[in-house]
């Protein structure tokens, strides 16, 4: 079956004017790469500023329009062009948005998880997702400023949900919850994937993405440096030294932190972007590093661990 979603070499830039008249390109993503089968969780992890809601927004066709995105996207063996995407967002294409305030704030949430449809189907359909959700027949008739952030959450999981959708986005759906909050919600979305949808988790949080996701991808500075899957963290066979710092990062793996810190769009050199801390580099890491596979998982490094030296 083709995959529900590919990414390949995508790269997206904005267009900025300094000084009212000099203008200048800042690239964000560069030539990232991700595959999405139905049924699994992939999740995209990396820092903050790192590019995971530009990829999200990129793939919906929802991005501002200073900027500009290249490269291949394609949605169940068909290219994913804006136009598109269009027709399938908010439909069989859904995004669960990093912040609750991509809520209508002037409608209630009935209307808003029904999508306008006014018929009894539609209406018995909302009740049951809010049941599914945890949340009473009642939170139909409210208005989003009257819902707690927790509630609010659990709305935007719902209005997603009550789509039956093929491909979810869920950008950075747990934040600030405690960690059998956050088990709750994830557990949403592996149901969600277990129905046959492909989910796309985009978080910051490793140790959290590791309990539903069957794929990583590893993003730095906008590229992605590493997709594994999630049995290669505790099997110790990652391959990019950024992987495994920020697995060693985690409290149980020691804390080691890293030195150093992500450079800023725009502000990276040619080559590898964790170059400056990297305890493996060497001159040549300057130049073109390819993607590649390296022990049944994908790499942008020279001197992947488990890899053999070019
Ligand atoms: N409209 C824009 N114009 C210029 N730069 C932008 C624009 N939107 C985002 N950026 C830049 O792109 C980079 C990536 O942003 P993005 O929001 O995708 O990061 P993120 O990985 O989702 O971070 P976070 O974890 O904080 O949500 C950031 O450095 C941001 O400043
Ligand atoms: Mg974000």
């Amino acid at each position: 079956m083709e995959p529900v979603l590919e990414v390949k070499d995508l790269s997206i830039s904005f267009t900025q004017y300094q000084g009212g008249t000099r203008r200048r390109v800042l690239p964000v993503i560069r030539r990232l790469s991700l595959t999405i089968e139905a049924g699994q969780v992939v999740a995209v992890v990396g820092s903050s500023g790192s590019g995971k809601s530009l990829l999200a927004h990129g793939i919906l066709g929802i991005l501002p329009y200073n900027s500009h995105m290249e490269g291949e996207l394609r949605y169940r063996g068909e290219p994913l062009t804006p136009r598109r995407a269009e027709q399938l967002r908010g439909k069989e294409i859904v995004l669960v948005p990093q912040g609750v305030t991509y809520l209508d704030p002037l409608m209630k949430v009935g209307p808003q998880l029904r999508g306008g449809r006014r018929d009894a189907q539609a209406r018995a359909q909302s009740r049951e997702v809010l049941a599914r959700y945890g949340l009473g027949p009642e939170t139909e008739e409210r208005y989003p400023f009257e819902l707690s952030g927790g509630m609010a959450r659990r709305v935007l999981i719902a209005t997603a949900a009550a789509q039956s959708p093929k491909l979810l986005i869920a950008d950075e759906p747990t934040p600030g919850l405690d960690a059998r909050a956050a088990g709750r919600i994830l557990g949403h979305f592996q149901e969600i994937a277990q129905q046959g949808a492909g989910v796309l988790l985009i978080t910051h949080d490793l140790e959290l993405a590791l309990t539903i996701a069957q794929k990583v991808a590893v993003f730095y500075a906008g590229e992605t440096v590493e997709e594994a899957g999630a049995e290669d963290f505790a099997a110790g066979r990652l391959r990019h030294p950024y992987t495994n710092a920020l697995w060693n990062a985690l409290p149980q793996n020691g804390f080691t932190p890293i030195p150093g810190s992500q450079p800023w769009p725009g502000e990276e050199g040619s080559g590898c972007p964790f170059a400056p801390r990297c305890p493996r580099r060497s001159a040549a890491c300057a130049g073109d590093i390819p993607w590649r596979t390296v022990n049944g998982g994908q790499v942008r490094c020279l001197y992947p661990e488990g890899g053999e030296k070019p």
